[in-house]
């Protein structure tokens, strides 16, 4: 078949539906090199307006997951698990299910992103422990899965390729937004894991990707439809990322959270998501989940990970003294009352301004900066009294944030 773009991206725009074997050919094409830039720019317009069907949507994925290599799994493996979460802020889950989901017995390759904007990624948060190496190649990825039962890596280069080189010309292009493209994004990464049993996790909200549960809802039934037409078992869970998720936000301040998790203790919301998400994966009963967090099972496979990937677990410990951020202070209560709204797109935008996230994908982060001890709604607070730490790296930085978090939180007398 010879393939017109023109033509196909002209059919686009006026509402057609595509044929499987043209999503194909465009998607081969432009991994390829021979369709530019400026015609896949165009068509992932012509798809923001006027949508995809979940045939065209399920072709799509398949055409970028097939466009590398993916993971392959010996005979008689055990069952092979994934989660994936929309991103939100102060979400360090992965961090925590990851390793305790395989204290159960299935397998868990975690392919996982870096932050962008306002949201954290679980590599960049992985890599403020000293020597963590994220970029892993697929064998060595398979072997550590083999050993451990769990990897927790970065997109290669081989590794839907094409999706690596449509999401970095959609951020440009204003074409993000788009239920299908981020569909097919996210379904060709995860599906490339060859998994047998997903778990979503939908955020809307101020501090999410979708601000609303309509839209929540919308790409949730969007990726259950494709993992069917994919023969994979996929679970979708919504939840509000209105105010962050626990007490801190930032990388380092991240990690030791979730190593307390790991420990069976940590906030009760981040506690609660981690457990709603693995049940929905795991073989095991919820009750035994908490066992595997009390008992230190969940936080030595930690320790496993960790060593697998060239860091050492005597470090996590002292990861607070490791990145020790130059400027650390209360941010006091204004006045005494009842907290009604932390705001998590401001503390998401604070979180940014101190250099915990990124503008751009190629700015670099600081992994000791952020805000830890952080007030949830409904709690009670009297003037002066701490509603979270600040982590700077400068005086002005401080102030900045400090006057961000004035914004995000708001108290009722
Ligand atoms: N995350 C992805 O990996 N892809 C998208 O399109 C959106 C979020």
């Amino acid at each position: 078949m010879n393939l017109h773009v023109p033509t196909l991206i002209a059919r686009k725009r006026d509402g057609d539906t595509l044929d499987p074997a043209e999503i194909r050919k465009l998607i081969d094409g432009y991994t390829a090199g021979e369709v530019p830039d400026y015609q896949m720019s165009a068509f992932a317009m012509a798809v923001f307006f006027k949508g995809m069907d979940a045939v065209e949507t399920a072709a799509l994925t398949r055409a970028m997951l097939e466009s590398g290599e993916v993971f392959h799994h010996p005979d008689g493996h055990p069952p092979v698990v994934d989660k994936h979460s929309t991103g939100g802020i102060g979400d360090k889950v992965s961090l925590i299910l990851a390793p305790l989901v395989a204290c159960t017995g299935v397998w868990i390759p975690m392919v996982s992103g870096r932050g962008l904007g306002i949201t954290g990624g679980t590599l960049d948060k992985l890599e403020s422990i000293p020597g963590f190496k994220v970029a892993i190649p697929l064998a060595e990825a398979q072997a550590m899965l083999a050993k451990n039962g769990v990897v927790m890596m970065g997109q290669t280069d081989r590794l839907c390729p094409a999706d690596k080189k449509l999401y970095a010309l959609r951020d440009v292009t204003g074409t993000v937004p788009s239920i299908p493209l981020i569909t097919a994004s996210i379904m060709s990464k995860k599906l490339a894991e060859s998994l047998d049993r997903l778990v979503l996790d939908v955020k809307f909200g101020s501090g999410a990707f979708m601000k609303t549960e309509a839209a929540a809802r919308l790409l949730a039934d969007s990726m259950i439809a494709v993992g069917k037409e994919m023969g994979v078992e996929v679970h979708a869970v919504l939840n509000p990322m209105s105010e962050p998720l626990g007490r801190a936000v930032g990388n380092s301040l991240e990690v030791i959270e979730s190593l307390e998790c790991l420990e069976g203790r940590g906030p009760a919301d981040l506690r609660k998501l981690v457990l709603d998400l693995a049940e929905k994966i795991s073989p095991v009963p919820r009750k035994e989940l908490e066992h595997l967090l009390d008992d230190g099972s969940a936080r030595r496979k930690f320790d496993d990970i960790v060593r697998a990937h060239g860091g050492d677990p005597a470090d996590l410990p002292k990861l607070g003294q490791i990145h020790h951020a130059p400027l650390i202070r209360d941010f006091p209560a204004p006045c005494s009352g009842t907290v009604a709204e932390v705001d998590a797109g401001w503390v998401g935008q604070a979180a940014v301004q101190l250099g915990a996230g990124r503008s751009r994908a190629s700015d670099s982060i600081d992994h000791a900066v952020g805000f830890d001890h952080l007030v949830k709604c409904g709690e009670h607070v009297h003037q002066g009294h701490p509603l979270c730490r600040i982590h700077a790296r400068t005086a002005v930085d401080f102030e900045i944030a400090e006057s961000m978090l004035e914004k995000a939180i708001r108290i009722e007398h």
